[in-house]
């Protein structure tokens, strides 16, 4: 089977309200220009779910930037899975980068929020990546297959067929710099390798795994257009509908809806 590729736009804390409704109106006006073909979806702050998912193109769909893994409970600031889920996400990014290093996310906590993610109806997008401390040091493959497995163990096969995996490499996030392609092929293609040994092969080949790191518009064909890489999820180039779009018809190769 062949897997859909997709783009995620991940607003990290941009945009209010109206800054949300303004860019979904003027990605209506270009839903046309969003090919069929792929997958898309939108994870805004979580003050902008709602309105969102009113006035965004029906084919981009919503995810949230962060849950909490107990379903209700005395957590001062958190929301839950089905809090999200209520104002339309499908989605939910569970372990991004910023949240492991700025708000000291374990593995284990990035495990239990996958888990409850999944067990409320939510597609997981599991980050992984390595720093440059740990590139340097050639521990890229063992930090991203700890952090893989660590971050599936609690799903059955079928639960992870259809999860998401993004391999950010922490020192290309924001940075104006990635690794070429071929590189984070290579990287994405011992994630699948870790899914195929823990978790079976067939769930190996559904499975989508993504780039994310300074995804451009000028860059983001020369990543999609290797075997193992099925999209991208993108900070900065995803909050003006401009590169958004050029984003989804860079990945397309020209084709329209
Ligand atoms: P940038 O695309 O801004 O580098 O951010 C990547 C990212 O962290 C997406 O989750």
């Amino acid at each position: 089977m062949t897997r859909r590729k997709m783009l995620i736009g991940n607003w990290k804390m941009y945009k209010t309200v109206a800054e949300a409704r303004a860019f979904a109106e003027q990605l209506g006006r270009s839903a046309h220009l969003l090919a069929d073909s792929l997958d898309y979806a939108i994870c805004p702050p979580v003050t902008a779910l709602q309105t969102l998912r009113v006035v965004l193109p029906t084919k981009v769909a919503l995810g949230a930037q962060n849950i909490y893994f107990e379903q209700q409970g005395a957590f001062t600031g958190e929301v839950s899975a089905e809090m999200v889920r209520e104002l339309g996400a499908r989605y939910v990014i569970v372990g991004h980068s910023e949240r492991r290093n700025l708000f000291g996310e374990s593995d284990e906590w990035v495990r239990q929020k996958v888990h409850t993610a999944v067990a409320s109806g939510l597609t997981p997008i599991l980050c992984v990546g390595e720093d440059l401390r740990q590139r340097e040091q050639n521990e890229t493959m063992s930090v991203v297959e700890r952090q893989t497995m660590s971050g599936l163990s609690d799903l059955t096969g079928e639960q992870v067929a259809t999860a998401v995996i993004a391999y950010e490499p922490v020192w290309a996030i924001g940075s104006g710099m990635t690794p070429s392609p071929e590189q984070a092929e290579e990287v994405i293609a011992h994630i699948r390798r870790v899914v195929s040994d823990t978790k079976g092969q067939e769930t190996a080949k559904q499975i989508r795994i993504l780039y994310g790191g300074s995804v451009k518009p000028n860059n983001i064909a020369g990543f999609v257009a290797q075997p193992n890489i099925d999209g991208a999820l993108v900070g900065g180039a995803s909050l003006e509908v401009e590169s958004f779009v050029a984003m989804a018809q860079a990945m397309a190769g020209g084709e329209q809806s």
